[in-house]
């Protein structure tokens, strides 16, 4: 299980919008039609408004599936539960900038677990908020909704943003990924990749396509492609 080539496109199904009776089979469902990670959604009530799931179904996640698993916090003071969610098998493990006054001691924290370091940032923080520790990042994650629910729509001046912190990273070599999440479809994919992002987060696109997880796959992959 490598997490450590940035060349290969990603794409992460979110299981936030998964049907959790049958997880497991989602997760299946994901890995044979060729998702890359898979990405997990925690909130707490508090950085977000929303409560969603901790370390537990992390662990449940590494029992079904071989797929790097990609950790979003959207919580506060992410530090107290970073290393329970890399003993629970996560892969990579990304904070938002907003969350973490301390966030370069952070990043070395998940590092020192053994987990790829990623940062992410909400619409309304600018690029120039993680200049200072671009090159400590494995990822960087442009949130393209404001974070707390599946199904929102897409905010297009994140584009921008993306290709501005695609910038950032080509001027320091870095092969940090460039994810984007929140609003990914078969329209809006295309936008980010030509903007230069690397992973795609996607939960309605996937466990909501009409036609199920495997065809929400294959369409977002197609665009990928393209
Ligand atoms: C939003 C989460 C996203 C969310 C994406 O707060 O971080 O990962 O699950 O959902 P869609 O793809 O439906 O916008
Ligand atoms: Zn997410």
């Amino acid at each position: 299980m490598s997490t450590t080539r940035a060349n290969q496109l990603i794409l992460a199904p979110s299981i936030l919008s998964a049907d959790f009776t049958r997880l497991g089979e989602e997760l299946t469902e994901c890995e044979s039609a060729g998702a890359d990670w898979i990405h997990v959604d925690v909130m707490d009530g508090h950085f977000v408004p929303n409560i969603t799931m901790g370390p537990f179904i992390v662990e449940a996640c590494r029992r079904v599936t071989k797929l790097p698993l990609d950790v979003h916090l959207m919580i506060e003071k992410p530090e107290r539960h970073i290393e329970a969610f890399a003993k629970a098998g996560a892969s990579n493990i990304t904070v938002h900038v907003e969350a973490c006054p301390h966030i370069h001691r952070t990043l070395q924290q998940i590092k020192s677990l053994g987990c790829k370091a990623g940062v992410a940032l909400n619409p309304g923080t600018p690029s120039a908020a993680i200049d200072s520790i671009l090159d400590e990042v494995d990822l960087v994650l442009v949130m393209s909704v404001n974070p707390g629910y599946s199904g929102q729509k897409f905010i297009s001046s994140t584009v921008e943003k993306a290709g501005d912190i695609r910038n950032k990273l080509d001027a320091l070599n870095s092969s940090a990924w460039l994810e984007v999440d929140g609003g990914i479809d078969t329209e809006t994919l295309p936008k980010m990749l030509v903007a230069g992002a690397t992973a795609f987060v996607a939960a309605t696109a996937v466990f909501k396509h009409p036609n199920g997880a495997t065809a929400g796959i294959k369409a977002l992959q197609s665009t990928m492609r393209a």
